[in-house]
């Protein structure tokens, strides 16, 4: 069955991403392609380098799904400029799709991070506003997809500089989960505004806690950390309907969140609105040698088999 889809004008070969948080380097990108999604989004990539918050367990799964904490641990700007064109013909090599995924500090890191990516050849940069685990020593940061302001000068600032010179580049944008659907509308009317190719939705819910035996299960930013994995489906999915709701339809959508089964493709895809979807701590937390994207792909094959009418 031809599973193939285009998202935002790219081709992908069936429409099951690998989404942010994995992998970053060259020798992780040649593993990740291994893996059979059509395509890797590497990053988060921020502009200077970062060791994160790596003193202590930072990312555990456990029966609702998962905490991380890992406070993008990454090398920077510089590691883009010197090893992207190599990423990306990988990628290509193995006729896959490579997004990468950036976070800056303010909104001229953020455009000089999205120029880095246009020009090293990727075939998509996304602005990523929702990452909950940047702490500045006991104090977190704010997460940019909940201050509508800061959100908007940053959109401004990479649609304007990368537009200025690749009016064509693809620009995804990457957000929070949103629980006020006010919120979530005003978000998206500055997104129909700046018009980027592609709304990825959703990021891990900010502040999730778990404990074992009183033990918090994270052992860094105070046992806090992005909630992500099956709990977060519900949530995920509702913010994708939402988005289908109020941006502009020639924008895509990705849904992530939770995915981890050709049901839940096939829910994001027919009922949701979404053209393709990302998979993250189904991937994180499996085991070794398990074939998630090959069993999710077996399995949607076979729902979508199940509805063609019978032909004798
Ligand atoms: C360990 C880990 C690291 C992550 N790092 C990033 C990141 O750097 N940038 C980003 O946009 N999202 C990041 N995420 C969020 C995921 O890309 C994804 O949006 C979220 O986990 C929900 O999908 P899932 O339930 O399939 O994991 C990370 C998630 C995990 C679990």
């Amino acid at each position: 069955m031809n599973l193939e889809t285009s998202l935002a004008g790219l081709r992908l070969s069936h429409p099951i991403l690998i989404g942010a948080g994995l992998f970053k380097l060259e020798h992780e990108l040649a593993k990740a392609l291994l893996i059979g999604a059509a395509g890797v989004e590497i990053g988060g990539f921020t502009y200077e380098s970062r060791e994160g918050n790596k003193d202590g367990r930072n990312f555990e799964s456990f029966e609702y799904g998962a905490l991380n904490s890992r406070g993008l641990p990454n090398l920077g700007i510089n590691y883009l400029r010197q090893h992207l064109n190599a990423m990306v013909a990988m990628a290509h090599a193995a006729k896959k799709v490579l997004l990468v995924n950036v976070a800056g500090d303010n909104p001229d890191q953020f455009a000089e991070l999205a120029m880095v990516v246009i020009e090293g050849g990727a075939d998509g940069v996304v602005v990523n506003v929702g990452c909950p685990n940047k702490w500045s020593g006991d104090k977190q940061e704010r997460v940019i997809s909940y201050d509508p302001r800061g959100f908007e000068l940053v959109l401004q600032a990479v649609c304007e500089n990368v537009r200025s010179k690749y009016p064509n580049a693809r620009i995804f944008v990457k957000l929070s989960p949103y629980f006020d659907y006010v919120l979530l509308a005003e978000i998206d009317s500055l997104i129909n505004i700046y018009k980027p190719a592609a709304v990825i939705a959703t990021n891990t819910a900010p502040n999730g806690y778990w404990s074992k035996d009183g033990q918090p299960l994270l052992t860094v930013t105070k046992g806090f950390g992005g909630y992500s994995g099956v709990g977060l489906r519900p949530i995920s999915r509702g913010n994708t309907r939402l988005h289908k709701q109020y941006l502009d339809p020639e924008i895509d959508l990705v849904a992530v969140g939770g995915i981890n089964s050709g049901r839940c493709v096939d829910e994001s895809i027919t009922e949701d609105g979404a053209t393709a979807v990302q998979v993250v701590t189904a991937i994180g937390a499996r085991h070794e040698r398990d074939d998630v994207i090959g069993r999710m792909l077996t399995d949607y094959v076979e729902i979508l088999e199940a509805r063609q009418p019978a032909t004798v």
